[in-house]
């Protein structure tokens, strides 16, 4: 077996102090970055604890028995959650997304996705709450997410060949469970079900024809996503990237495919339609995504913000430090004052990590003091 070296910096240590601007920064909806970038979706990590170890994200060697998971009292309480939330949302969140780990590990979280669901934008619009989940344990808890007002789900899955799975969850979780989670979350209405493929080149490139055929023309959004920098412990390796724009030519030579328009501005993943014998997309056949942070950067309209499971806010997937919001909350501010903290902290937002990396040093690429993904959630 071959030994690597994993850098462990614990960024969980480092918190930036929340601003408490004299001036309040009034929630208006219309809030900007300093590129001009709104806010419109909130990725919430409910906890940092998952019970697959994909190499790519938790690997084995780190996240072992003697990892240092946050205690429960360090976890913002779904109260807090809720009340966070409601200030990011009169600056203009529209979207909210819960993740992990894993976030059906989180015990009650059809608790916390009620309380989310009273929520409304300031256009006085439901909320667009959805959730990243491995799928373990969907098919259990499916129908109780939908009931608690959840839309959606998006399902991580890297492939159909059982053994290739096995080894990339890493913790021998066969395909066929999560293939039921997918068709439980159908079933009780959590749709569209996307699903997130992660493409590593040599270890499940061969998966992604298996998975465009069984995906297409099923009502699932099949969507490949570049395996990207992330984290400190990944050791990851640019020559392990499959750039999206070979995924798509694979899938072409097998499936036709014609490019569809972005739906929304900030959208991570470019759509191509499956083609029907007239050369058009058929919208039955459906249609697959391609995220590609990697070889094509969309920095540029990037309107999420992310808050950690112990209420710390991220600016970027790249960053190595969040501003401690919890504190704010433990410390007795009142709704203004998180409200101006959080618009001051976005107005001085000029994170864009993916359209700069071409342009860093090499030895940037090690990333040994970037937040883990497990902590501050995809
Ligand atoms: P939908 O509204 O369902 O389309 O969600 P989404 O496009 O936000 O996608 P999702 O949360 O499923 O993200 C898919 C993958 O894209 C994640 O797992 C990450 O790998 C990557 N990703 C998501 N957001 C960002 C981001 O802000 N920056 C980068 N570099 N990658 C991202
Ligand atoms: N590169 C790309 N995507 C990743 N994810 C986790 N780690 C990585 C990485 N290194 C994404 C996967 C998974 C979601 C939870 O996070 O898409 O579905
Ligand atoms: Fe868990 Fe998802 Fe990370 Fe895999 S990618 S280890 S399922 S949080
Ligand atoms: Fe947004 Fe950072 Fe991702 Fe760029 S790298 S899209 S700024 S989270």
């Amino acid at each position: 077996m071959s030994e690597r070296v994993i850098p462990l910096v614990d960024q969980r240590v480092a918190a930036l102090t929340a601003p408490r601007p004299t001036q309040p920064v009034p929630a208006t909806g219309l809030l900007g970055d300093a590129l001009g970038r709104p806010l419109r979706d909130l990725r919430i990590s409910v906890t940092d604890r998952c019970n697959f170890r994909c190499n790519y994200c938790m690997p084995k060697e780190v996240f072992d028995k003697d990892y240092p998971y946050l205690p429960h009292s360090a976890l913002l309480t779904f109260e807090e959650i809720t009340r966070l939330a409601r200030q990011f949302i009169a600056h203009g969140v529209q979207k909210i997304r819960l993740t992990g780990g894993e976030p059906l590990l989180r015990k009650n979280i059809e608790v916390l996705i009620d309380q989310l669901a009273a929520l409304r934008t300031v256009d006085g619009e439901p909320l667009d709450i959805t959730l990243t989940t491995n799928g373990s344990l969907l098919a259990r808890k499916a129908r109780a997410l939908k009931d608690a007002g959840l839309r959606r789900v998006t399902v991580s899955l890297d492939g159909l060949d059982d053994a290739v799975f096995r080894r990339m969850n890493d913790v021998d979780f066969p395909v066929a469970d999560v293939l039921e989670g997918i068709a439980a979350a159908r079933a009780a209405g959590l749709g569209p079900v996307k699903v997130n493929m992660v493409v590593k080149r040599g270890t499940n490139e061969h998966e992604i024809l298996p998975m465009a055929r069984h995906f297409r023309g099923s009502g699932v959004v099949l969507r490949f996503i570049e395996y990207m920098d992330v984290g400190a412990t990944n050791g990851w390796r640019m020559d392990e990237v499959l750039p999206s724009a070979d995924v798509v030519q694979i899938i072409r030579t097998e499936l036709p495919l014609v490019p569809l328009e972005h739906t929304a501005t900030g959208e991570t993943a470019e759509r191509w339609g499956y083609a029907g014998a007239d050369g058009r997309h058929d919208p039955a056949l459906g249609e697959i995504g391609v995220i590609s942070s990697v070889t094509q950067a969309f920095c540029r309209d990037c309107n999420r913000a992310r808050l950690s499971t112990e209420g710390r806010l991220y600016l970027c997937l790249f960053a190595s430090n969040g501003y401690d919001l919890r504190s704010l909350l433990r410390g007795g501010a009142d709704d203004t004052a998180i409200a101006s903290a959080i618009g001051a902290i976005w107005q001085g937002r000029s994170d864009r990590y993916s359209e700069q990396r071409a342009s860093l040093p090499p030895d940037a690429g090690t990333g040994a003091r970037r937040v883990e993904m497990s902590y501050i959630g995809g």
